[in-house]
């Protein structure tokens, strides 16, 4: 299957999408990488892999996000894409764009949601004292972080973890749990 991953930063989980593409009996190919940010260092480690790497840059459609993701829908259709990972894509999708992908696009976040949807996940679990952490493969929805979950990877919190330390830990999780949970959604689709 044709897949887009859409990074806004660094790409670590995109990096462990394009390893498990790399195996022969992986469902997926990667058929674009695309960012909101030309600047994400993500974009130069897909292309030093020899994918096509692509940055559409919000800032040059001010207050036009539709106008943003009609640009972006079209570079999936033009690069024959059939399911999208967000891998720390860190813009908002409107309605627009869900909905013309719905059941089709995949989200990895850094909870055990429906726990700490948004941002500072590891900052919130520390400071609610919990004893588990991890991390949240789900599919999309219009609304931010709460679609159908499809996997998840849990660690233990430590005690003295700081937001860093956790957030490796989980970290590592995400890396194996998005390749996993892909190639299970798209073997059952
Ligand atoms: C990950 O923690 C992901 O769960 C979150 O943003 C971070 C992106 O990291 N949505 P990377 O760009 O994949 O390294």
């Amino acid at each position: 299957t044709p897949i887009a991953i859409l990074i806004s930063g660094r790409g670590s989980n995109m990096n462990a999408l394009i390893e498990a593409c790399a195996r022969p009996d992986y469902p997926a190919r990667i058929a674009l990488v695309l960012s909101n940010n030309p600047d994400a260092p993500g974009l130069e480690t897909a292309r030093a892999a020899g994918l096509e790497a692509i940055a559409i840059d919000h800032r040059l459609f001010p207050k036009d996000r539709d106008g943003h993701e009609e640009a972006i829908d079209k570079a999936l259709l033009d690069a024959g894409v059939e399911v999208i990972c967000l891998a720390g894509y860190m813009r908002v999708l409107t309605p627009y764009l869900v909905g013309r992908w719905q059941g089709r696009m995949l989200n990895i976040h850094p909870s055990l949601l429906p726990a700490y949807p948004g941002l500072d996940t590891h900052a919130r679990a520390l400071a609610a004292g919990d004893a588990e952490h991890g991390c949240t493969v789900h599919l999309v929805t219009d609304g931010v972080d709460e679609g159908p979950v499809l996997a998840q990877a849990r660690v233990k919190v430590h005690e003295g973890d700081t937001e860093q330390s956790l957030a490796h830990r989980v970290l590592e999780q995400e890396h194996q749990l998005y390749p996993a949970a892909l190639a299970a959604f798209l073997d059952r689709r």
